[in-house]
């Protein structure tokens, strides 16, 4: 074996050369791996021992894609496209042979290669349009010359990582390896296509696949046309699509030269800026500076949840999805039927749809049980609790699971505002106590914000960090404050909205500000879907606010039909002209001139006091950085990642900016609009909120 440079070896094995890299975690395209690569092609070239090349990782993947934190940083190292080149080019054949995750600069690797060979656990993909790019090694150029536009279509917008076996059925590898013998697989591939004379496949040079789609122009149309909710405010999709058109209409060397060109657009704009920003918050978002990765973790294999509602029932799935048995506790047969009810319907319509199997609803449904009584959860490792938010209700809750569940057992309430230390405290294990604050619908939206309580053991915390990643939700951790951080910055949006329209603007105005921002939804179109009366009781309702006026007048919302919104019998929205005249008359009652509301003035009114809010969060050390903030923002309430989320964007903004309107809001409209200390150093000392 020849160590080529710190990441990369060179052995001969047989006739065969092996290029193997090994840069944790995820082999990602570092400088010193594009090194390894060219140089070790070169000497497998060079070595007349060598019939063939296998190119092979160590470690937990295949190449995961370029490093992505070099980039923006100064180049080094080889080019990677000069490297692909130099492999394609080889005159022995060269075989990847992956396992793990082949993804971006990864698969685009791959692609160079005349052969690929993958074990089933494997799985391929383009995720760049994720980071708010596409693949520029060559990706959109290649792929859809192996599997046609369409699936390439596919492939590019939505990153997804497509598994082995279909892989193997599109044409993207060419054959399968036993699970755990890869490099045993992939060594006699390569010795079969040696023995067999079979080409050098290149891949540059297919272009079958690509025939469908010539002088089509409609399939790229349709696609955009079908997609084009999804895509709103991205560029990064747009562009993809491009790509893949210039690989249907144009030679193999003018279509790189598209890719390029589109490539460097995106790279360099704030788009992309933005969404790589994103990907590393995640991932910080998972380190907790006083809870080191080595704090022992508590073995969750059994969860109890309190409730079957909605909330309750979606927590439920999320564990039963990923094969930990869940057993559900209500009070009643008949709201225990109900809820057990709606989890196979969700479970069959996701079936319907194609996601799962029929056989996987039934292991699913298999695998939750409901109960009536709470001591069905003396043996579980971890009970959630989501019940309706009172207080004297989850105290007593608590008090009995304390005496219920074994030692060890992690009591998780589910709360979205209240004190989870006042929670605790109606039990004598506080440190077992932790909040677990999902959003709805819960087996969808992957926000998982964890309310840290004064007395939380780190073991609980680590504990629920790894869950939740297990149960494929991103999450944040929070300290104790009302409505925690979601939706406490929430609250900010909601007042400005709601005195935005008693000011002047109409409610369908400040949704439009807002959903044209990228938000899928405004305050008010969100009002309407949760439904008005929610929490609204008819006897206490004397028409002091617009939503106690609309409620009165049996504008519930979505369900029936009318909220700030009327609505068609498919649900379709329109401005609603005796709304508009309620507020009229409200304005008029409470002796409010109404004004003349700009787009401008909406956004900065709804946004800028969460930014600010945002600064106060992170002096009071509720989140742990900025970036958790917009992790928060970006996967529960659908903030544009685009923008990065409300630190990330405030500081795109300018703080100073920011606060110069809170100082002038504060001076007219009171208290409310105070900076946060934060704010006011940050600019004084020229600082980001983000690193600041
Ligand atoms: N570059 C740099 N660092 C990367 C990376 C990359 N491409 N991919 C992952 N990492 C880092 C993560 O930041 C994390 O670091 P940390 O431990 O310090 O937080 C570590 O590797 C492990 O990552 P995960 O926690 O995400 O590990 P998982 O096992 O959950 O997931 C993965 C592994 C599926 C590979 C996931 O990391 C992933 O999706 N990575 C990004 C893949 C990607 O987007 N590739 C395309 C890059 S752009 C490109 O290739 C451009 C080209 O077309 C020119």
């Amino acid at each position: 074996m020849t160590a080529i440079n710190a990441v990369t070896d060179y052995t001969l094995d047989g006739d065969v050369g092996v290029i193997t890299l090994n840069s944790p975690p995820v082999n990602a395209l570092s400088a010193g791996v594009r090194d390894g690569l060219a140089l070790g092609v070169a000497q497998a070239l060079a070595d007349p021992g060598a019939r063939s090349i296998v190119i092979i990782c160590e470690g937990r993947t295949f190449i995961a894609g370029a490093d992505i934190s070099e980039f923006g940083g100064e180049r080094k190292g080889a080019d990677l496209l000069a490297v692909m080149k130099g492999m394609e080019d080889a005159t022995k054949p060269v075989v990847a042979a992956i396992h793990g995750t082949a993804l971006g600069g990864g698969l685009e690797v791959a692609l160079a290669c005349h052969y690929r060979v993958a074990v089933p656990s494997a799985k391929c993909g383009l995720p760049e349009v994720a980071l708010g790019l596409l693949p520029g090694a060559g990706g959109t150029q290649r792929l859809p010359r192996i599997v046609g536009a369409q699936k390439a279509l596919e492939m590019v917008t939505t990153g997804q990582h497509v598994p082995a076996k279909a892989c193997l059925a599109m044409g993207l590898i060419d054959e399968m390896a036993e699970e755990g013998k890869l490099r045993d697989g992939a060594l006699a591939f390569a010795r079969r296509i040696v023995a067999e004379g079979r080409p050098l496949k290149r891949v540059r040079d297919l272009s079958e696949k690509m025939e469908a789609a010539r002088g089509h122009p409609e399939i790229f149309a349709d696609f955009r046309k079908a997609n084009a909710r999804k895509f709103r405010g991205f560029l990064a999709p747009e562009y993809n699509i491009r790509c893949i058109e210039a690989a249907v209409n144009l030679p193999f060397d003018e279509g790189i030269a598209t890719e390029r060109k589109l490539f460097m657009e995106l790279m360099t704009g704030p788009q992309s800026a933005a969404q790589r920003y994103a990907f590393f918050a995640e991932r910080q978002a998972n380190k907790i500076p006083d809870v080191p990765d080595d704090t022992p973790l508590i073995d969750v294999k059994t969860v109890g949840v309190i409730g079957a509602g909605t909330m309750g029932g979606g927590i439920a799935m999320n564990f039963a999805n990923v094969g930990i048995p869940v057993t559900i506790v209500e009070v009643k047969q008949e709201a225990l039927d109900r809820g057990l009810g709606v989890i196979r319907k969700n479970y069959e319509r996701t079936a319907a749809r194609g996601g799962i199997t029929t056989a996987d609803v039934e292991t699913r449904m298999s695998l939750i049980s409901g109960s009536l009584d709470m001591d069905s959860f003396a043996g579980v490792d971890m009970v959630i609790e989501a019940v309706f938010e009172r207080m004297d209700v989850k105290k007593d809750i608590f008090g009995k699971l304390d005496s219920i569940c074994k030692p060890g057992a992690i009591l998780a309430s589910n709360t979205s505002y209240l004190n989870v230390d006042e929670i605790a405290s109606a039990t004598q294990r506080p440190e077992a106590v932790i909040g677990t604050h999902f959003f709805s619908p819960a087996n969808v939206m992957k926000l998982l914000e964890i309310v840290r309580g004064a007395k939380t053991s780190k073991s609980v915390i680590a504990t629920c960090m790894k869950l939740a990643k297990k149960i494929n939700k991103v999450a944040a951790l929070v300290g104790v404050c009302h409505g925690f951080v979601g939706n406490r910055m929430l609250s900010q949006r909601q007042r400005e909205a709601n005195a935005l329209v008693l000011e002047g603007a109409m409610p369908w105005d400040v949704d439009r500000v807002l959903y044209d921002f990228g938000f899928p939804m405004g305050p008010f179109a969100m009002s309407d879907l949760a439904g008005l009366d929610i929490g609204w009781v008819k006897e206490e309702s004397r028409g002091a606010t617009l939503r106690e006026c609309l409620c009165e007048m049996d504008r519930r919302g979505q369900k029936n039909g009318a909220g700030f919104y009327d609505y068609d019998d498919n649900r379709v929205s329109s401005p609603s002209p005796v709304v508009k005249k309620v507020i009229e008359d409200f304005r008029a009652k409470s002796g409010i001139a109404s004004r003349v509301i700009s787009d401008d003035e909406i956004r900065e009114r709804c946004l800028y006091p969460m930014v600010n809010e945002g600064a106060k969060i992170l002096d009071e050390g509720m989140a742990i950085r900025a970036s958790d903030i917009d992790v928060i923002w970006e996967n529960g309430y659908g903030w544009p990642v685009y923008t990065g989320g409300p630190m990330f964007w405030g500081d795109q903004v300018g703080l100073a900016k920011i606060l110069a309107k809170m100082k002038a809001w504060q001076a007219a409209m009171g208290e409310v609009y105070k900076p946060a200390a934060r704010l006011e150093r940050l600019v004084a000392e020229g600082k980001p909120l983000v690193g600041g």
